[in-house]
């Protein structure tokens, strides 16, 4: 069997990342897909991108705080809960040279495992050819259910589709299987998250692991080191919400 290892949204979480990085390697992985968001919120953007980039066995796909770092957007977007200040300390960390690759991200890459089409993304993609000046994610489903993946990622043909963006796994099964692969580290548990997916020319299956990996670090470094570290970990770690 021919093995895939997924992961999203790491966030700067380079204790989730070599922690999963390590879980993946051990079942020996032909290839790794990190399905977007490398930057933002976490203590070391800047060392996930060098572990990620530095790997020719890892293909990165383009999250919306990637595409942020590329056109240096640091103005907060509309739902988001990142400061400018917070995105400015981050990309002033990261290198031209970074910035480059980023921007080489591609939007989707598609396998076909056991005789099926899988797409995979950071989110569903608006069906209009790709322009740096357009935001090409559709709007975040806050209540995911087979409906509403099926009205969002309308123009997508594919069996199955793996994604991230909203950091919480789950999956549902519509017109085609939707598998929300959740964020590797920018979450409340202890354990960094990843998906495996098994196949040859006749079948494929995915399954979910975890492994532990050293959280208090991570609130240590954004509490000492990070613009805004400790309402960002509240936020996205914690879950816990400014208004309650
Ligand atoms: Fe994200």
């Amino acid at each position: 069997m021919k093995k895939i290892g997924v992961i999203s949204d790491v966030h700067g979480n380079s204790e989730a990342l070599i922690a999963a990085l390590a879980m993946l390697d051990a079942v020996k992985c032909d290839e790794i897909l990190h399905l977007g968001d490398v930057v933002d919120i976490g203590p070391d953007s800047r060392g996930c991108l060098e572990i990620l980039l530095s790997r020719k066995d890892v293909i990165c796909l383009l999250g919306n705080h990637d595409r942020d770092f590329v056109l240096n957007q640091t103005e907060v977007r509309a739902k988001s809960h990142v400061p400018a200040q917070h995105k400015k300390q981050v990309f002033g960390t990261l290198t031209q040279q970074m910035r480059q690759a980023v921007k080489a991200f591609p939007l989707s890459v598609e396998r076909i495992c056991g005789g099926q089409k899988l797409f995979f993304c950071h989110y569903a993609l608006k069906d209009q050819p790709f322009d740096w000046n357009v935001f090409p994610f559709m709007p975040l489903q806050t209540e995911p259910s087979a409906e509403a993946f099926d009205e969002i990622f309308r123009g997508t043909k594919a069996d199955a589709v793996f994604f991230g963006h909203k950091h919480e796994p789950c999956e549902f099964r519509g017109r085609m299987l939707y598998v929300d692969v959740g964020s590797v580290g920018c979450h409340p548990s202890t354990f960094a998250r990843a998906v495996i997916i098994e196949y040859d020319d006749a079948h494929w299956s995915y399954r979910r692991l975890q492994t532990p990996y050293d959280i208090e670090a991570v609130r240590s470094r954004m509490h000492n080191e990070i613009v805004e570290g400790d309402a960002l970990y509240d936020f996205y770690f914690l879950r816990k919400h400014p208004n309650g």
